[in-house]
């Protein structure tokens, strides 16, 4: 792998339009489910991204076949169904990979995924994914840190899927997958009601699912016999539009986001008003400017439609530089601050306390060689550079590729002074 770092030299004002792509939350669950399908499944507003391509990598491998018919548009279709192994290099990649669980147990009754183990965003188990499908009729064993499941029939099943933390996004986005071939109707309590939840069982039900109530706690499905293909779009990406959005407001700029979907971002678009951000619809998507002072919150994360632990950390970033103190508590993953040590090496004024952090806001931040460490804390330091006073190096790029599309391409069209260069 190249290893490039993001050279920013902070204080560009940002103006003009950024396109918000298609989400990568949906597409990589909407990717998994074309094992589920009979025909061809054709989808378009896939983001090109390291992830997407991942998973792509990975459905090959469980024979999947993929075909690039223009920019952003694949056609998929299931050439065999012999493998059914999601191996341990691929998995720790991308933790995601876990979204073939599903699918696999559901259409070829067996499946082998490699635990993803933690992450640089703390702990990550899959107790409900396993709970959840064992609900359904599956049997579960755990050899050489790969999950072996097998099942002879899934039957519909009532179940709570709510964990410690709330809902989970994709141990539901797996238990629907196995449920739609599921004898009889599932009923899942506590399910994540996330948009890209939505996109995924308005997906399924093109192909013939049978799903109701996707995008609130109370999800039913009434299992078929098969899924055929169909088209689809994915949705947009809230999380790349909120991380403009913040960009926007950060180095006191302008930026319209056309793409954005503004109804899946109420929760951002009321705290981004409350620091002091103006966010308007215009007639080609959101514009968000600021010019005023930013005015310091209290933001706490949660399971949609609450505040996004997606966005934690470009929030922070901003808050960084308001006129006094701010609190923000991760509730999702009370262990996502490894971005707060290289804020602080910015000039940040921040103490942590468990799973919350205090922030008090600073005139200025300066350029600093920082590390990234995982896809959003970077986007969070990228942030911090575009208003940093100096020159800023973000290092471990490769983790910012996984999810945002192009993104120093997208900020230099706007007037940010970014480029990538190779780090070694
Ligand atoms: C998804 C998103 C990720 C986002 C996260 C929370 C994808 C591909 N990734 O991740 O970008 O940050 O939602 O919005 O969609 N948990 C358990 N047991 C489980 C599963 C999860 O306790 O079996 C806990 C997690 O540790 C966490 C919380 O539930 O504290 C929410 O996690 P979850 O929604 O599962 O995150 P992901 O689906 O992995």
């Amino acid at each position: 792998m190249k290893v490039e770092c993001l050279e920013i030299n902070g204080g560009n004002r940002l103006k003009g339009e950024v396109a918000i792509g298609g989400a990568k939350n949906a597409a990589l669950p909407i990717l998994a489910a074309c094992i589920l399908c009979e025909e061809d499944v054709v989808l378009r507003n896939v983001p090109d991204l390291r992830d997407v391509r991942s998973m792509l990598k990975l459905l090959a491998r469980l024979g999947v076949k993929h075909e690039q018919l223009e920019e952003g548009v694949f056609r998929l279709r299931v050439e065999d169904e012999m493998n059914c192994h999601a191996e341990y290099e691929l998995v720790s990649q991308m933790r995601a990979s876990v979204c073939v669980m599903g699918p696999l147990i559901a259409k070829r009754k067996r499946a082998q995924v490699a635990m993803p183990g933690g992450c640089a965003i703390g702990d990550r188990p899959v107790n409900l994914h396993i709970e959840g499908l064992e609900a359904l009729g599956v049997e579960s064993d755990l050899v050489n840190g790969d999950m072996m499941l097998k099942c002879k029939k899934l039957r519909g099943a009532e179940m709570f899927l709510g964990g410690s933390y709330g809902s989970s996004v994709t141990a539901t986005a797996n238990v629907m997958m196995a449920a739609v071939l599921a004898e009889g109707r599932t009923v899942i309590e506590s399910a994540a009601c996330e948009p890209e939840i939505v996109d995924l069982g308005d997906f399924l039900n093109t192909c013939g699912a049978n799903i109701s109530g996707h995008g609130t706690p109370r999800m039913t499905i009434e299992g078929v016999t098969s899924l055929k293909g169909g088209e689809h779009t994915v949705v947009a990406d809230r999380i790349e539009a909120g991380t403009y959005m913040i960009a926007a407001a950060i180095t006191n700029g302008e930026l319209t986001l056309p793409g954005a979907r503004v109804e899946h971002m109420i929760a951002v678009v009321d705290r981004l008003r409350r620091i002091g951000v103006n966010v308007e619809r215009g007639e080609k998507g959101i514009v968000v400017s600021s010019s005023r002072r930013l005015e310091p919150r209290d933001i706490t994360t949660q399971p949609y439609p609450g505040f996004p632990t997606d966005l934690q950390a470009q929030t922070t970033a901003l808050l960084c530089l308001a006129d006094g103190n701010s609190v923000v508590t991760d509730k999702v993953f009370p262990d996502r601050f490894m971005h707060i040590a290289e804020l602080k090496r910015m000039g940040a004024n921040i103490r942590r306390e468990g799973s919350t952090i205090v922030i008090h806001g600073v005139k200025r931040l300066v350029g600093a060689p920082v590390m990234a460490s995982d896809l959003r804390a970077s986007a969070g330091l990228i942030l911090a550079g575009l208003i940093a006073k100096g020159t800023t190096r973000v290092r471990r790029v490769y983790h910012l590729d996984r999810g945002y599309e192009r993104m120093e391409e997208k900020l230099r069209a706007v007037g940010g002074d970014i480029q990538r260069l190779s780090d070694g």
